[in-house]
């Protein structure tokens, strides 16, 4: 698909790659509707001509009326960027190395990250392929994000849950909306330099480069030329793609 077809959703859309995302749709001439739950993060970070509006994926409501606004607001609907997610790292089972007390990972911690990653990223997908067969819109496409870390990642269960069932599911989703004219993609990105991966301690990021055979993390910028491969190939369906540096673990 051309970019400057698409009326597409960016969701997580106010800082780090979403914000990136919709900047370069926007440019390439694309009607973006733009959601996170950082409203003045939109204000600030993205061009005046995108559609904004408030959005928790971890809502349905939210999920559903946002859709069906953007749905409005574009006068139509043919993609999504479903790019919304968060870290809530965490050891599942933790001694303490002075009290040899046994911490287990907190149960809410686990559920919130999936309610967004997982659940919220799901109903992003249902609402828009949902909204496009009702109107009769087609052809679309869903570019998911999935991480490096869907391979498995010390500190990272939850994390690497939900990464893991959206590769997945992109699989199960291009399946299942083949008859709908729907392609979904996935791009899983390596270490990206955005708001989420700022608060690293320095050391351990240095050591973490060190095995990015490339040399250095990835820039939203890298992972934009992923995903508007997805986005303009119409012969790509059902898989990943990993932008990592070519990192061994
Ligand atoms: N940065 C990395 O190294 C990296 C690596 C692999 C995968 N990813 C994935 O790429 C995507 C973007 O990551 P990023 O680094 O740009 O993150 P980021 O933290 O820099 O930005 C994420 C944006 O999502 C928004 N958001 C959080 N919860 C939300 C919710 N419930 N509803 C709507 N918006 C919400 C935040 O406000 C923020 O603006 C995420 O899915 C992330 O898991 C990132």
């Amino acid at each position: 698909m051309q970019l400057s077809d698409l009326k597409i959703i960016v969701t997580g859309a106010g800082k780090g790659m979403g914000a990136h995302f919709a900047t370069r749709l926007f440019e390439a001439g694309a009607q973006v509707c733009a959601g996170d739950i950082d409203e003045a993060a939109m204000a600030a970070h993205l061009p005046a001509g995108v559609h904004k509006r408030r959005l928790d994926v971890s809502q349905e409501a939210d999920v559903v009326e946002f859709v069906q606004w953007a749905n409005r607001e574009m006068a139509g609907l043919n993609g999504l960027v479903n790019n919304a997610g968060i870290i809530a790292d965490g050891l599942l089972v933790k001694k303490d190395r002075v009290t040899g007390e046994v911490q287990r990972f907190p149960t809410a911690k686990w559920h919130a990250l999936l309610g967004i990653n997982l659940t919220g990223a799901m109903w992003m997908v249902r609402e828009v392929v949902a909204t496009m067969v009702e109107t009769d819109q087609k052809p679309g496409v869903i570019v998911n994000m999935s991480s490096i870390a869907r391979h498995g990642n010390r500190g990272q269960s939850n994390y690497v849950a939900s990464k893991a069932a959206i590769a997945a599911n992109t699989v199960t989703w291009s399946r299942e909306f083949a008859a709908f004219g729907v392609r979904v993609c996935c791009v899983a990105p390596g270490m990206v330099a955005t708001p989420m991966t700022a608060g690293m301690n320095q050391k351990a990021l240095e050591a973490f480069v060190a095995t990015i055979p490339v040399g250095r993390v990835g820039q939203p910028e890298d992972l934009w030329l992923a995903v508007k491969f997805c986005l303009e190939c119409d012969y790509f369906n059902g898989r990943t793609i990993d932008v990592d540096g070519g990192i061994a673990f």
